[in-house]
């Protein structure tokens, strides 16, 4: 029985507005992303997926969409994306959509006739609530910053924003809304895209008598961090519906789902949603979080994926995205910038899951250092210095040293990071011991090898505690990964079994030699052996 392509699949996500601008706005486009899938098909990753590129006011770029039928025109128009899926599928490379529906944008058509009147036909079609202006109907909070709720003069009701008030919440009980829904899926699955990632997916569902989100301290000052808000997610309403939606999109064959599961339950809520008739996939976000740059953080968060998941569902990796500072920059020592990188993307490339690479990982691209007079995220407008906003991740690609980086002609929407020097595809192109070139490398040893696509994983023991190492085991093909996270060289004895020993076929530092029961290891060196 062949297995699903999204197990084996490496993804990769594309921030279209970063990418690569073609018609010299600053802003990136379809057609940017078109000039660039033989750079991704030559990488070596299986699909792309691009955060969203229907219609929007660019309130939160993209996020809030007005209207799930067009294309925006700062990205182009549908013949660009049409072009764009007809060459990308040529090159057998899956596109996958991102799908916002827990909320649409107020400009929609639908939120506006919805906010005309409390009587017009889709009055219903989000989440309004009486109550006194000045005083808020509960205590749920928006993920933007202060109350999800907006009073609304002309309705003289509140509406539920669970974001920024320009992104009303869609009221997923009223059945006219979801079958609207499922036909947005249904136009673009039968246009050929090959999967989704659903946004926020655990949120469609609020709690009907709207209760009060418990506090988590004495403190009720409305902070979303301040409280448990298990009133407006996880609900179990919004299971249901996914089942529906997983059986409307494998009823059109092989595509792919994915969730965003905005949780802080961790591992054990992104099974919840991927058991058996739900979503394929979750983001596995638990290394974004690790509290510490150390063997144990990652490989409990490995560990614990393999207790839950087990063969009941597929996992995935993931170090970044467009949400949260680049990884580089995250987990760098100051002196070991690089190599730490290599080291993650080597376990993140080796792990038995799909993972996730955020686009300019694969370049090591830095988080930027955006000014408060430059800053464009809503999130880091609202809560600014408190917290800076997702911008720094968001810059624009660097594809070589010109003064844009090859993004644009012009200066774009957010300020090029001032390292594209060196970090840039093209100056990486050229150097065998490139951040590029490594990524190539690695991904070109695992799209050959099942072992690292689909076998087992085992855990190995070390003697030594910044050691990580373990087993991909495919029939009867074993590949050894062993990662040292400490800044020091190391002894490790391996405890291993085999009489032969293992032969190095990868790794950061050496790329030949064989390893019996034990191997000597320089700082954040990673080694791959079979
Ligand atoms: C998701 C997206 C994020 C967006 C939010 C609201 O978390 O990843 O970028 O702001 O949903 O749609």
């Amino acid at each position: 029985m062949s297995e699903k392509w999204w197990k084996s699949a490496v993804i990769y996500q594309i921030y279209p507005r970063s990418f690569k601008d073609t018609n010299g706005d600053g802003i990136g486009d379809l057609k940017g992303i078109t000039s660039k899938l033989d750079y991704i098909k030559e990488l070596g990753v299986n699909a792309i997926w691009l955060s969203p590129i229907y219609k929007s006011p660019m309130k939160d770029f993209g996020y809030d969409i007005s209207d799930y039928y067009e294309i925006d025109p700062i990205f182009g128009n549908m013949e660009d994306f049409d072009e764009l899926l007809e060459q990308a599928h040529k090159r057998d490379l899956k596109v996958i959509l991102d799908m916002v529906i827990n909320h649409t944008s107020d400009q929609h058509p639908w939120f506006k006739e919805s906010r005309s009147s409390r009587t017009n036909p889709k009055a219903d079609w989000y989440i309004w609530v009486d109550g006194e202006k000045g005083t808020l109907p509960n205590n749920w909070c928006s993920y933007f910053g202060g109350s999800a709720w907006e009073w609304d003069e002309n309705r003289k009701q509140y509406y539920l924003h669970l974001f920024a008030k320009e992104q009303p919440d869609l009221n997923w009980r009223n059945p006219e809304v979801k079958r609207e829904l499922f036909n947005v899926v249904k136009f673009w699955l039968d246009k050929g895209v090959d999967g989704f990632r659903f946004d926020v997916v655990n949120l469609f569902f609020k709690d009907a008598k709207l209760r009060n989100n418990p506090p988590k301290k004495k403190k009720t000052e409305i902070d979303f961090e301040n409280f448990y808000n298990v009133f407006t997610r996880d609900r179990p309403e919004t299971l249901l519906v996914i089942e529906e939606l997983q059986e409307l999109i494998d009823s059109y064959g092989d595509r792919v789902t994915i969730g965003e599961v905005a949780t802080d339950l961790g591992i054990i809520q992104y099974f919840e949603y991927t058991k058996p008739g739900r979503l394929n996939l979750a983001f596995n976000f638990e290394f974004k979080d690790v509290p510490k740059f150390s063997a144990k953080t990652f490989k409990e968060v490995v560990e614990f994926t393999e207790k839950i998941f087990e063969d009941a569902a597929w996992p995935s990796y993931v170090l970044g995205n467009h949400d949260s500072p680049r990884f580089i920059s995250r987990f760098s020592d100051g002196v070991f910038e690089e190599e730490r990188a290599k080291l993650l993307a080597t376990m993140l490339l080796t792990l038995r899951g799909t993972p996730f690479i955020y686009m300019g990982e694969e370049i090591g691209m830095r988080e930027g250092n955006i000014p408060f007079e430059k800053l464009q995220d809503p999130l880091g407008l609202n809560l600014w210095p408190k917290r800076k906003g997702r911008d720094g991740c968001r810059t624009p690609m660097q594809w070589d040293n010109s003064k844009y980086a090859g993004f644009s002609t012009v200066d774009p929407w957010l300020p090029v990071n001032p390292d594209k020097e060196f970090v840039n595809a093209e100056i990486q192109e050229k150097d065998p011991d490139s951040m590029l070139n490594f990524y190539k490398k690695l991904l070109a040893l695992r799209k050959n090898s099942n072992a690292l696509k689909l076998g087992d994983y085992i855990s190995i023991r070390t003697n030594n505690s910044e050691v990580f190492a373990y087993l991909r085991v495919f029939n009867n093909k074993r590949i050894l990964v062993i990662l040292n996270f400490s800044a020091e060289s190391v002894k490790v004895n391996l405890n291993l079994s085999e009489k032969n020993g293992f032969n190095i076929i990868f790794g950061t530092h050496k790329d030949s030699g064989v390893i019996n029961s034990f191997i000597e290891l320089e700082p954040f060196e990673a080694v791959l052996a079979e």
